[in-house]
């Protein structure tokens, strides 16, 4: 796809000496949100780290605006417009909300800094009124939303989510997903790691699966649910949370 603003292709990678993703392929062309669901275990994250150089290379290619993205510094990566929000604790919690805002968009100078600060204020007037106060003060939701704060804080031009629904009650994930859509609409694009296959066939525009390290299904929500033994698996374990 030309298109892509992401391109993944036969894509291994691993931790040193240990294998994980053997043939991963995806794109993620502007303005869409794309889906990857798996099994626990399976290298959904650590796809997410080798895209942002935390995790290692071992094969394949990864493309992004274009040009190869090769093994760079991840905060070369953040500085080319990818914003990465990770699995589990995801804010500092003894800094204030304002700080913790800072530090996720640490590559921007400080007038657009106050431009995203108030984009981020705009969708999420409740991290305003708390700004001054410590990030373990906030509710679970309210972290997460700082959390997706922390990575529009750099204006970012390709964001990544993984499981941003974990942890969130489902009217707060439905609301976060709204946030994503509207970004989506203004060309934003997304990759989200999904534990959630609610969260996920109800918010995405196409969704791939991998299992065993490797990219086994790609389709849109709609040609997923037509496949009936995947959705049987993971409608089990999901149920199984
Ligand atoms: N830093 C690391 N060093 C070595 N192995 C790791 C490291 N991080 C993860 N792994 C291993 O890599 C494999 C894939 O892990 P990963 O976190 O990518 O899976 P996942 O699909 O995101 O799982 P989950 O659904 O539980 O989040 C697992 O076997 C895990 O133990
Ligand atoms: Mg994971």
């Amino acid at each position: 796809m030309t298109d892509a603003v992401l391109e993944v292709r036969g894509l291994a990678a691993g931790y040193g000496p240990v294998d994980v993703l053997q043939d991963v392929n995806l794109d993620v062309p502007a303005g869409k949100i794309v889906g990857i669901i798996g099994p626990n275990g399976t290298g959904k994250s650590t796809l997410l780290k080798t895209i942002i150089g935390i995790a290692d290379k071992q094969a394949g290619e990864i493309r992004y605006d274009g040009g190869p993205l090769e093994a760079v510094a991840p905060h070369n990566l953040i500085e080319r417009g990818i914003a990465y929000m990770p699995q589990g604790d995801r804010v500092f919690p003894d800094m204030t909300v304002k700080d913790n805002l800072r530090v996720g968009g640490y590559v921007v100078d400080d007038d657009r800094f106050q431009e995203a600060l108030a984009d981020v204020y705009d969708l999420y007037p409740v991290l305003e009124e708390k700004q001054d106060q410590k990030a373990s003060t906030l509710s679970g939701g309210q972290q997460t939303m700082l959390s997706f704060g922390m990575a529009l804080a750099n204006q970012p031009q390709l964001i990544l989510l993984d499981e941003p629904s974990a942890g969130l009650a489902p009217d707060l994930v439905d609301e976060l997903f709204a946030q994503i859509k509207r970004l989506r609409d203004t060309g934003m694009p997304f990759l989200v790691v999904e534990q959630s296959v609610r969260a996920l066939l109800d918010n995405c525009d196409y969704v791939y699966v991998i299992e065993g390290g490797t990219t086994v299904f790609d389709g849109t929500p709609g040609d997923l649910r037509g496949e009936e033994d995947l959705m049987r698996m993971y409608l089990a374990l999901e149920e199984n949370e």
